[in-house]
Formats: structure tokens, C-alpha cells, sequence
């Protein structure tokens, strides 16, 4: 995906007029339709536009929800040179996302990110899905957006909760690539200017590894243990949370192996004391079993990101995790 296909604060009526023979099928969550159903309605109202909502949250992304809202489409008459467009945070995009992929084997995708975690990452690198019983994002496709159009107005609604699961992400980033990143980072409603940076680390892994073989895993620093930690707690702990607590993990195997400095660690910390997250309590060993069923993972590999100064990928056995987790619990 290319930068130049992000619109920062660009009226969308006007980016609407690049495809004057076409109808917009719009997908947002019931929650986001009840706030912004006039902003939309004024928007799109020089345009064939209908709307879908889904349920707000995680529960939308089941493949049920997929196949109504593609049967919705269908029967609405949507054609090839229709334009899907997604307006919403992650949940909105990835199943949008992937029923343009996939609804007449693809039509044109407009996304507008509208959560911190959306803007910075989700909307960027053309990862679309659902959920499979079995586990997130296990059915999925690469399916990139025509358009991204980004406006941190729309943060304003944003509860503080899901600006911190933004802020999970923008930290990793400052720690994998960028730390200048970390200047920019106050408890002030997030700028552009720190959300353009935040693009760029995610945008520069995608590039040099758009299917996630080597490089692009750096932006899984933290994630693993963050997943566990979300299964284990039967996804009670919010997504920003698990990944501050999966940072901390990583950054004390980092410590145990000599890779990391304790200095990282008490940068760390200063982000726990600023969004007021709590480390995680049990001895870090407990996470195992549900680090087994991670997808970037092989029967006997495990895959962690380590931050030496920037993101390194080490592989170890399941043992020598083991002991680690112990090691680093201590420290
Ligand atoms: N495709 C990718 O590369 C990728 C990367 C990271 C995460 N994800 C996915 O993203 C999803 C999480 O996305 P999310 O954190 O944006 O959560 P979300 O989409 O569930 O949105 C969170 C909540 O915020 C509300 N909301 C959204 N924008 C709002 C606004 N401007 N004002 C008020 N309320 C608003 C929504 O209605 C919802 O209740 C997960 O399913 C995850 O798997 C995908």
C-alpha cells in the first residue's frame, strides 16, 4: 500500500467525486451510527449511499455477521464497481474489509479509521477478517484500501479505554522503530503529527514484508503474551492493556538475556503510571498454555520480539520460554 493513499483531514465529499458512477455501501456499528448518523448523512448526501450497522465490538467479526451483511449487499444489488466503504474502528474495517475482498471476488474499499488503534494501525497493511471459533482473525484476507481518510476529530467521542488500546500500539512502535515517537506522547487528546509517525513505522515493516514472513513481525512485540494474557483472562483485560502488560513481559526476557536495558523497562513503567495500568500479577509462567495456539508460532518454535535499542525476532524452544518467563517474573 502506498502513503499517498492516506487523506489526513480531507473533506470526504470531495474524494467522493473519484468515482462518479458509483453507489457507496457504507458499514459502521450501531454505536458509532448513533453518534455520527447526521455527520454521515450530510457527507454522503450528494451520493448513492445506503447504510449497514453491525453490533458494536468484537462480537461482529463472526463469519454470521459476514454472510448477512454480504445476503444485505447482494440483494441491494451491489456491482463490481461499487464502493464499500468502512467507517468505524478495527472491528468495522477488518469485516468490511474483508467483505470487499471478497463480495463479487472483490470491489473498491474506502476505509475512515475512527479509533486511535484503527488510525495507527488496523487501517494500515491490508489485513482484513473475522474470527473463527477456534481463534481471532483466523480467516482472513490482504485486501487494501482504495483510501484511507484519517481525521483525529473523530477521537473526540473516543472513550479512554479504547484510547488506550491505541496507545498499546503506539508505544510498541516508538519502542520497535521510532523513539522519537515517545516526545510526542502525552495524556493531551493524540495529534496528527504523532499518529503520521506512528503510520510510518507500520507503513515501512509492511513494505519491506507485506506477508508477514520476517520483518513485519516486529509489530508483534508484546502481542504474544498481550493475546495470552487476553485468553487466560477470558478477554476480560482490555486489548491496550494486555499489550502494555506483554511489553513488560518481553522487555524483562529481553533483561535476562542481556539484549534489553533496565532503562527500557522504566520507560515502560512511566507509560503504566500515565494511562494507570496495572503490571500483570501471576508468575509470567502461567501464560504458556496460551502462548501454544499463537499463530505466528510452530509446533516447536516459539517467536519472540525483543528490543534491543530497536526490534529483533528470536526463536526458542518451549523450554527455554519456560525458564525465561520464570527468570523474568522475578525481576
Ligand atoms: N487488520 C489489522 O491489521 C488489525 C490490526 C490490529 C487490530 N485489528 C483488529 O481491530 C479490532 C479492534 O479495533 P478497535 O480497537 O478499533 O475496536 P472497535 O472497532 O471494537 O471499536 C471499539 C469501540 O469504540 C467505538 N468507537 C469507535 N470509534 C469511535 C469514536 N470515534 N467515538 C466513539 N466511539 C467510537 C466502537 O463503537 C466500539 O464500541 C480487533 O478486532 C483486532 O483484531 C486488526
Amino acid at each position: 500500500m502506498k502513503k499517498n493513499n492516506i487523506y489526513y483531514n480531507t473533506k470526504i465529499e470531495s474524494l467522493l467525486k473519484a468515482y462518479p458512477n458509483s453507489k457507496f455501501f457504507l458499514i459502521t456499528d450501531d454505536n458509532l451510527f448513533s453518534l455520527y448518523q447526521n455527520f454521515l448523512t450530510t457527507t454522503f448526501a450528494n451520493v448513492d449511499l445506503s447504510i449497514t450497522t453491525i453490533p458494536e465490538g468484537e462480537k461482529a467479526k463472526t463469519i454470521k455477521e459476514y454472510q448477512r451483511v454480504v445476503e444485505l449487499l447482494i440483494k441491494a444489488e451491489i456491482r463490481r464497481n461499487d464502493v464499500i466503504v468502512a467507517f468505524g474502528g478495527g472491528v468495522v474495517g477488518d469485516l468490511a474489509g474483508f467483505v470487499a475482498a471478497t463480495i463479487l471476488r472483490g470491489v473498491t474499499f474506502i476505509n475512515i479509521p475512527t479509533t486511535l488503534l484503527a488510525m495507527v494501525d488496523s487501517a494500515l497493511g491490508g489485513k482484513v477478517g473475522i474470527n473463527s471459533e477456534a481463534g481471532k482473525n483466523l480467516i482472513g484476507a490482504f485486501k487494501n484500501a482504495d483510501k484511507i481518510i484519517v481525521n483525529e476529530q473523530f477521537l473526540k467521542t473516543l472513550p479512554q479505554q479504547e484510547l488506550i488500546n491505541g496507545y498499546g500500539e503506539i508505544v510498541k512502535a516508538a519502542f520497535i522503530s521510532d523513539r522519537t515517537i515517545f516526545s510526542l506522547l502525552t495524556d493531551d487528546q493524540p495529534s496528527l503529527k504523532l499518529i503520521k509517525k506512528v503510520q510510518k513505522v507500520k507503513l515501512a515493516l509492511v513494505k519491506s514484508d507485506y506477508f508477514d514472513k520476517n520483518k513485519r513481525q516486529y509489530l508483534n512485540f508484546g502481542h504474544s503474551f498481550a493475546h495470552a494474557i487476553e485468553k487466560e483472562s477470558n478477554y476480560q483485560v482490555p486489548h491496550g492493556y494486555a499489550v502494555f502488560q506483554g511489553m513488560e513481559i518481553a522487555l524483562k526476557i529481553g533483561m535476562v538475556l542481556k539484549i534489553t536495558t533496565p532503562s527500557d523497562l522504566r520507560l515502560l513503567e512511566k507509560y503504566f503510571s500515565l494511562y494507570q495500568i496495572k503490571p500483570y500479577q501471576k508468575p509470567y509462567f502461567k501464560l504458556l498454555k496460551y502462548l501454544k495456539n499463537d499463530k505466528k508460532n510452530t509446533q516447536e518454535l516459539t517467536t519472540l520480539i525483543l528490543i534491543k535499542e530497536r526490534a529483533l525476532i528470536k526463536t526458542m524452544k518451549e523450554v527455554e520460554l519456560d525458564e525465561l518467563l520464570s527468570l523474568a517474573s522475578e525481576l
